[in-house]
């Protein structure tokens, strides 16, 4: 009998690979997903920690990754022996990570949370009266710290496509505009984009906005986030002048290199088998990491 494949493709990947997937998501829709496919094999067009994420969830299927390459600079800047050093300096803290990790970066972790649902679950960690330690984001971490006034001490790693959203070469932008245009940005963005932003929020939060959006102010959008987006932005809102924030003066051009290493070639090949078989994490590691995940995918459901 011929095996089940399913493929699952970020937002971030190139239309023609989104156009090649059964499902097209943010990463807490992709994690629900995999949890629930009943496919032999699941190809992830997205990044390592994602299709990392969908074998811990759904351990009975085979999971490929079409580009061994495609990583994640919050998990290449995280040295999980450093962060299990830093982890036990503070005992008495819940330690809360995005689910941009390495799985032994998870296993050590109390609570998993996307840029989704992360408002919410730190809020309820401060409602119980919990300290909280944040991990691998430095910027979301700090927006958070600044946006409701926690002191979560953070780990410090940036996303290198984020990070490099820059308020000078915005504010000309925004200028040149009349300033009358709207900035939505993800909470990956550096603090001082952040702060000039009408909304912050996840990949699927902005694609929301976009929809929901009235006009009432401005046709002209500015987006701080991987360019990917904007595809399916456009898709929704075609009579809207949607653009990417610029990273410098002039340059709208800001892509993650991991998430493009998913080739129409590559991910054709992993519908094939071939790939890279994400079979190398240990039970002991995935039942760890599991527990933090399953956590958050319970209070978000
Ligand atoms: P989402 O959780 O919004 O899908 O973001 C994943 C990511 O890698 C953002 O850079
Ligand atoms: Fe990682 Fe940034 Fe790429 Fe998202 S956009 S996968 S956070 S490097």
């Amino acid at each position: 009998m011929s095996k089940r494949v399913v493929t699952l493709a970020h937002y971030y990947t190139q239309p023609e690979i989104q156009q090649m997937a059964d499902k097209v998501g943010d990463s807490l829709e992709l994690s629900l997903f995999a949890r629930e496919s009943k496919a032999d094999i699941i190809v992830f067009a997205g990044v390592r920690f994602m299709a990392e994420t969908a074998k811990i969830l759904n351990p009975q299927a085979e999971v490929i990754l079409p580009d061994a390459g495609s990583t994640c600079s919050l998990v290449t800047q995280t040295d999980v022996e450093a962060l299990r050093q830093w982890r036990e300096s503070h005992p008495d803290h819940v330690h809360v990570s995005y689910i941009n990790s390495s799985a032994a970066h998870k296993a050590l972790s109390d609570w998993i949370v996307t840029s989704r649902n992360v408002d919410d679950i730190i809020a309820h960690l401060y409602e119980q009266g919990k300290k909280v330690i944040f991990s691998p984001d430095r910027n979301m971490g700090g927006y958070l710290n600044y946006q409701y006034g926690y002191d979560m001490p953070l780990w410090s790693a940036v996303c290198e496509v984020h990070d490099k959203f820059n308020e000078a070469a915005l504010n000309e932008a925004l200028e040149a505009v009349n300033s009358k245009a709207y900035l939505i940005a993800h909470p990956e963005s550096p603090l001082p984009v952040l702060k000039r932003a009408q909304y912050v929020g996840s990949t699927s939060g902005m694609l929301n906005w976009i929809k929901a959006y009235d006009g009432a102010v401005s046709d002209v959008i500015f987006v701080a986030t991987e360019d990917g987006i904007l595809y399916n932005m456009r898709l929704a809102r075609p009579e809207l002048d949607i653009r990417q924030a610029p990273i410098y003066a002039g340059c709208q051009c800001n892509s993650c290199p991991y998430m493009k290493m998913n080739t129409i070639e590559a991910v054709k090949r992993a519908q094939q088998g071939h790939g890279t078989r994400i079979d190398y994490l240990s039970q002991a590691e995935m039942d760890a990491a599991r527990l933090p995940i399953e956590r958050m995918l319970d209070f978000s459901q």
